[in-house]
């Protein structure tokens, strides 16, 4: 039996639409075991399909088929923390589970490279596969066929502040959303703001975030399908974060706030309930620049 440990992602990081994600330190287990027939639980309270439609085991099924082999069978265990549809890289966690796993059950005939390929394949784009799999900030791009990547670790002094509404947003629903042309400007808007972003991150240039964070490309469509988003992000701006960003495809709002802002987290739970928004909770979260690991 082997026991894999998957950190929580959170995609394009404003402006880095489809290219820019880090992995963070909140978790999803998975255990895995050869069996000839499959049978999938879960270890707490959280619902997940127990069938073939398990993206767990549909993931390690690809590796197996990519490699030439059938999977008879998977007796997989779910331990799910990160909460699903909210923007925090659930289904990649499932699916670098079933790959990572697979190929841990095989010798590992498959490279970092073609996990990282393969995983980008299955979700449709690299932004949470990429990090999950490889921790830090990863820079990816995804050309239909494989992904160019870097993976940055990043040691600042910075916490990544979840802001994690009790409602879901479907990744299809929040990008069914967005335009299918923008304009050049808008479009050197985005990728200016991007290469900011990791570049402030990286160099400690933190005052840049809170325009780094700005896009043109998902967010102000995907604010329509978050209630309150506007209210949370003026909340933790007044609470002094450097930054904040729909995480994902949302409806998650991620604040990056400095550590030496120790009561961050306090300020605004308790603003949130004030304003009326208690269904938000807050989770104070680290830079997980480990990825994918077994345990
Ligand atoms: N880049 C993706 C999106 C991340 O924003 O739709 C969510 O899966």
């Amino acid at each position: 039996m082997i026991k894999i440990r998957i950190p929580a992602t959170s995609a394009n990081l404003g402006a880095g639409f489809d290219a820019l994600g880090l992995a963070l330190s909140y978790y999803n287990y998975v255990e895995l075991e050869e069996s000839d027939t499959l049978k999938i639980k879960s270890a707490d309270s959280v619902e997940i399909p127990t069938d073939e439609s398990n993206l767990v085991y549909i993931s390690a099924r690809d590796l197996f088929e990519v490699c030439g082999k059938k999977l008879s069978g998977l007796k997989i265990t779910q331990t799910n923390s990160i909460p699903m549809a909210r923007g925090l890289g659930s289904s990649s966690a499932c699916i670098v589970a079933g790959l990572v796993g697979a190929n841990t059950l095989l010798g590992n005939p498959l490279t970092t490279d073609d996990l990282v390929n393969l995983s980008a394949q299955i979700e449709g784009h690299p932004d949470n596969t990429a990090p999950a799999l490889l921790g830090g900030i990863v820079t990816a791009v995804f050309d239909g066929r494989q992904v160019h990547w870097v993976k940055q670790e990043v040691f600042t002094k910075l916490k990544f502040v979840a802001v994690i509404p009790d409602f879901e947003l479907k990744t299809e629903k929040a990008r069914a959303c967005l335009p299918k042309e923008i304009s050049h400007k808008d479009a050197v808007y985005n990728l200016s703001r991007a290469a900011l972003f990791s570049a402030s991150l990286l160099t400690g240039k933190f005052e840049n975030l809170r325009t780094a964070v700005h896009d043109k490309l998902h967010q102000p469509y995907r604010m329509e399908l978050i209630p309150n988003c506007r209210e949370v992000f003026d909340i933790a701006y007044n609470h002094g974060a450097y930054g904040a960003y729909i995480s994902g495809a949302g409806p998650t709002v991620m604040a990056i706030v400095d550590e030496s802002n120790v009561y961050f987290s306090g300020k605004m739970q308790f603003s949130l309930e004030n304003a009326g928004l208690g269904g938000w909770k807050v989770k104070e979260l680290s830079i997980d620049n480990s990825g994918t690991a077994l345990v």
